[in-house]
């Protein structure tokens, strides 16, 4: 089947109390890694795309290798997106360009530009057949301590949130409930806890509206152990914990976009192999259980954090 939307992956997902995984692409392992993944578990799935991912990989040669995985995997959706969009010119560029959908992440501007931004953003897509992603408050980041309440300023106000749909018209929403991206998420020593109670407010404010975790990687302490075993230095390396997301999923959570796990997984498989065979140089040799690590890290998803499995069918 040709690329979809997100559209319909959402509202069954909604409805039927389970996510989908929105997993970031850099190159032809990484896509291959996650739909066979998503192809052997019959499972929808989002491969999206940063503004680094395009700078590195180019914007057509992912493209191109999103369409291969169409053909390799023609029995489940696939939307290929946009991640954190920093202005209309590259969401513009996008919608152009063959994406699905895309995010236009304007959060970091005041609430009445971020619509702004946001609703032009959505009239171009929209006209185009392409859905849309915002932001609204501001992932917290290491430092950004949950018990601190003049941080509280970074959660989305849950005040704000249907204003924000209403005048903008986007199609989904990602909200800062306490997640962050990278592989260092919480101070080692406190307890991670994402702040259910906004998302519950969210919800109430917004009923039906799809709703998007950013920075919701796990960061697998196997895959840090195997990466420090082998030459890496990666300290106090801490993520979400998996039955949070769990819980998120079976919310009006229905994208969680994961991205650190995957480097992880590949990481950990190229330095194993490359420290354990001093002697290889054949790329092949490394990035084969690298990729592996990749996939099993997104089955491991589907089947037992998002609950996506067989969804396709
Ligand atoms: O949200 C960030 C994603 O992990 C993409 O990261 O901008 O380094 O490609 P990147
Ligand atoms: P992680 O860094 O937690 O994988 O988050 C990825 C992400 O939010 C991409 O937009
Ligand atoms: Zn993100």
């Amino acid at each position: 089947m040709p690329l979809v939307t997100t559209t319909d992956m959402f509202k069954k997902a909604y409805e039927g109390g389970y996510a989908i995984g929105a997993f970031n692409v850099n190159n032809m392992e990484i896509v291959q890694a996650i739909t066979e993944a998503a192809g052997e578990l019959n499972s929808p799935i989002i491969l999206q795309v940063s503004a680094g991912a395009r700078k590195y990989a180019n914007h057509t040669y992912l493209v191109k290798l999103v369409e291969a995985a169409l053909i390799e995997n023609p029995q489940i959706p696939i939307a290929l997106h946009l991640d954190h969009g920093a202005d209309f010119e590259i969401c513009k560029s996008c919608v152009d360009g063959g994406f699905t959908s895309v995010m236009i992440d304007a959060s970091k501007f005041p609430f009445q530009e971020n619509i702004e931004i946001t609703k032009k953003v959505v009239e171009y897509a929209h006209d185009h057949g392409v859905v849309v992603e915002a932001e609204l408050g501001k992932l917290a980041g290491i430092e950004d301590d949950v018990k601190v309440k003049a941080e509280d300023s970074s959660y989305t106000q849950p005040e704000e949130v249907e204003e924000f749909v209403d005048k903008t018209g986007v199609d989904s929403l990602a909200i800062a409930i306490g997640t962050s991206h990278g592989a260092f998420k919480f101070k080692p020593g406190t307890k991670p806890q994402l702040r259910f109670d906004i998302l519950h407010e969210i919800e109430k404010k917004i009923p039906g509206f799809p709703i998007v975790l950013h920075g919701a990687s796990s960061v697998p302490q196997e895959y840090v152990k195997i990466i420090n075993e082998n030459g890496g230095a990666l300290k106090d390396a801490i993520g979400v914990p998996e039955d949070q997301l769990r819980e998120a999923a079976r919310s009006a959570v229905c994208k969680i976009n994961i991205d650190s796990d995957l480097r992880l997984g590949l990481t950990a498989g190229i330095r194993q192999v490359m420290n354990e065979h001093p002697d290889y140089f054949d790329p092949r040799q490394y990035l084969t259980v690298g990729r592996a690590n990749v996939k099993a890290v997104v089955a491991h998803k589907i089947k037992d954090v998002l609950g996506s499995e067989g969804k396709a069918l």
